[in-house]
């Protein structure tokens, strides 16, 4: 009966949107500056001269212009060796060798960490915190900012071929429609190329709350049609954009 029912959403998926839907190429943002857009301009005063770290850099854009605009050093991080070299051909194209650096992990401590697009990707939010804990000064600061999260209408990235489509069909399903045009042999959400892990508002609220951080501030963007409904128990909806800045426990918010 399962087999029956994942068949049939299959069919109605692939009716739906029979190729690479080609979701999430970024093109929201051409031409015009991420980190600025999300983390606000006044951002860029906070890494000046500093040793910032990228955690979940992808193919380090952002790492690149950290770097362009007045970081001392940036280390991007990221756990995909294919798009690590892409991003160190790039920094290198730039001519920022040895001011961006790209690798698994970083050999020195960073003043600030940032981190863009990734806390819904990570398998283990909090074993990242703790990652990010141990190569932060104390008193460096973490800027996260991330989303959708899982019940945004495109929380499900990819598998949101039309609004909420991925909570209204079973994940077998999305997994065999998907599988149709990706190769990565993901059997389930959290094994997709990069990482899924179906983060909520509250589920990073309590990964962060059992860390070795707390929030000197966080702000929920809404979606910007759905800003008259945005509200404390409508957030999970209606939010299109986490967006925090973490400082360990024990030093102050300010
Ligand atoms: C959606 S991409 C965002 C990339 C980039 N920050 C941007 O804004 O374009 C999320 C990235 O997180 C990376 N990632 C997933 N799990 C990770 C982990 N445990 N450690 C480091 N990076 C990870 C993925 O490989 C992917 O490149």
């Amino acid at each position: 009966m399962t087999g029956l029912l994942t068949n049939v959403e299959y069919r109605i998926l692939k009716s739906i949107c029979s190729g690479n839907p080609d979701c999430c190429s970024g093109s929201a943002y051409e031409g015009k500056s991420k980190l600025e857009i999300l983390l606000g301009k006044e951002f860029l005063g906070k890494i000046q001269g500093k040793v910032v770290i990228d955690f979940g850099c992808g193919e380090g854009a952002e790492a690149i212009e950290l770097a362009q605009r007045g970081a001392r050093r940036v280390i991007g991080i990221d756990i995909r060796e294919d798009i690590l070299q892409r991003a160190t051909e790039k920094a290198q194209a730039t001519g920022l060798q040895g001011r961006c650096l790209f690798a698994t992990s970083a050999a020195e401590l960073a003043d600030v960490v940032v981190s863009i697009d990734a806390f819904e990707h990570f398998a283990d939010p909090a074993a990242v915190l703790n990652a990010i804990d141990g190569l932060l000064k104390p008193q460096g600061e973490v800027l996260a900012s991330f989303g959708p999260t899982w019940y945004h209408p495109l929380g499900g990235h990819l598998f949101s071929v039309f609004p909420w489509a991925h909570l209204l069909f079973s994940e077998k399903a999305l997994i065999r429609w998907r599988s149709d045009f990706k190769t990565d042999g993901a059997t389930r959400f959290s094994e997709v190329e990069g990482g899924l892990n179906q983060m909520t508002i509250r589920r990073f609220e309590e990964v962060v709350s059992r860390s070795g951080f707390h929030f000197a501030s966080m702000e929920l963007v809404p979606i910007r049609k759905l800003r008259p409904f945005h509200n404390r128990r409508t957030r999970e909806f209606t939010t299109a954009v986490v967006r925090c800045r973490l400082v360990k426990a024990g030093t102050s918010r300010g």
